[in-house]
Parts: C-alpha cells; structure tokens; sequence
C-alpha cells in the first residue's frame, strides 16, 4: 500500500477561507472585527518566524493584529500587567503569549493570567478542565488541526484505536482528549512506554508528537492505519550541499508511507494548520464574548 498524503496546506487554505467568511459576517451584520493581540518577548529566531506568519495570516483573514514585543530582561510583574491590559480591551478578543518565555518568568503563572475566554491557545487551566470534562474550551490549536485532518480522512472515527506518541500538555494531552470524544480507545505512550513498537503495531490511528526525528518506524504502523506526524527536527543534510539541513517528522515518512492508508507530511501537513486554528479559535472567543451564533 502507497499512502494517500493528507496535504496540510490545502486544508489549511480552506478553513482560513472558512474563518474569512465568518470575519466578513462579524463584521457585515454585527460591526465586530475580531482581533488577535500577540506578545513576544525577546528575539528567538524561531519564534520571531512564528509570530510573522501569525501577524499576516490574522491580516489576510480581515481580522485586527496587535503585536507587541517585549524585551527579552522583562519582569514578570510587567507581563502580568500587559496580557491584564489586553484582558480589558475589548478590541482584543484572542489573546497569545509565544512560548517558551525567558527563564526570569514562570510561563504557567502568564498563561493563567490570560481571561480564559480570551486563551486563543487554550493552554488555560480552565480551558484545560473544559476540554476534560466536556465543556465549551478553547482547544489547542495544534490537536484540533490534527482531529480536523483525521475527521476528514476517516469520517466516523468511533471505536478505532488511536495511539498518541508524546504526553505534553500542548499537544499529547489534548489531541488523546480529543479522540476520546470522538469515541476512540485512546493510548498515551511515552518515554517510559516499555514496548512502543507494540502499542503502535495496534494503531488504527498514530499521532506522533515526541519530538524526536523519525522515532515512529515504518514498519510499526500497522496496514491501513492513519498517521499524523505533529515532530518538526532539523537534521543536517550534507548530501544537499555543505551546511545544509533538512525537516524530518517524529514519523519515517518514507516507511511509514508505505503501511499506513493516509499520512501527513513534514513540511505540509500538521503545521499549517496550528495557525489556521488558531485564528478559527480567535473567531469562536469573539463570537462568545458577544453571544452570537453563526452558523457556518
Ligand atoms: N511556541 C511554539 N508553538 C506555540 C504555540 O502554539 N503557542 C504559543 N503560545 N507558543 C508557541
């Protein structure tokens, strides 16, 4: 078996033509622009590309940008007060601290201190608890991408055994918690798992999120099974010229490929749509804050 590649970049297009459509409504029938405040602090590389892509993709869907940068000696006590200043502004309805944050402050006492309604990254721990316990969260951007890309290649995806490769809070956690509601028998294997290739090889659906290139091998993944690859690794790429590099998933995409009946891609499948989420979870907190519904 060849694999379908699930393309991240087309889907990612059409659910920001979704969010665009959603922003033209706000705006035509209830004189709402959404907007998306963003605080960086510092200058990491990867976070600053990060940040540039969020900044234009929340223009291009017609939606309010603020962008503030911090420097990297800031206090904690000076953060508080801006994401407090952003809780308050009404013109701010998602708002984004980009992590991970200089060592000097406590990224769970920031995250925490965003109004819960407002955490467009529902890393909260109240929206923690609502994603838990079946209430109305702000999901995570990157798991509701990948549920989204399994619905889309699966349908019903109940009764099928989902195994989640990584537990962190972004990503493990949420995306188990996610297949759970949507009936799946969800394992969540980690570096203490003792047999890893065992608990794949019974996977009707695999989500890698470990973060360590091409852990999850190809000939773990049982005939038929559907892979989504959250790892983004930098290896070096000599045979592409000296100094080069190349992208890898937590997945052996060329094995996998040929098991698995859908994959993603690294680049091209989960990534684009961590921001495509993300500025579809920006629409649904300012739909909740003004109480409206809209329908598609
Ligand atoms: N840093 C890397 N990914 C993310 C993300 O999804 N949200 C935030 N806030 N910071 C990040």
């Amino acid at each position: 078996m060849t694999a379908t590649i699930i393309d991240g970049k087309a889907f990612s297009a059409k659910v920001r033509a979704d969010v665009k459509t959603k922003v033209d409504k706000l705006k035509q029938l209830h004189g709402i622009t959404p907007g998306l405040a963003v605080i960086i602090v510092g200058h990491d590389p990867a976070s600053e590309i990060y940040v540039r892509n969020k900044v234009k993709q929340t223009a291009e869907a017609g939606m309010n940008s603020y962008h503030h940068e911090m420097s990297a000696d800031i206090s904690e006590e000076a953060l508080l007060a801006k994401v407090d200043e952003l809780n308050k502004d009404p013109a701010v309805h998602g708002i984004l601290v980009q992590l991970p944050l200089p060592s000097q402050i406590n990224e769970a006492s920031v995250i925490n201190a965003i109004a819960p309604e407002k955490d467009v990254d529902g890393f909260h721990v109240i929206n923690s608890g609502l994603l838990a316990t079946g209430g109305d969260a702000m999901v995570p951007c990157t798991p509701l991408g990948c549920v989204m890309m399994l619905k889309d290649t699966i349908g019903n995806m109940s009764g099928k055994r989902a195994v989640v490769v990584g537990r962190s809070n972004i990503v493990g956690k949420p995306v188990a918690q996610l297949l759970l509601d949507e009936n799946c028998t969800v394992t969540i294997a980690h570096s203490r798992t003792v047999d890893l290739a065992d608990e794949v090889r019974r996977a009707d659906i695999v989500v890698a999120a470990v973060g360590r290139a091409e852990m999850v091998k190809g000939d773990w993944i049982k005939p038929g099974a559907v892979v989504i690859d959250v790892g983004i690794n930098r290896l070096d790429a000599p045979e592409r010229g000296e100094g080069k590099t190349r992208l890898v998933g937590d997945v052996d995409f060329a094995g996998a490929s040929m098991n698995a009946s859908a994959i993603t891609p690294v680049p091209g499948g989960v990534g684009p749509m961590t921001i495509a989420c993300l500025l579809a979870n920006t629409v649904t907190a300012a739909c909740r804050q003004h109480g409206i519904k809209l329908d598609s």
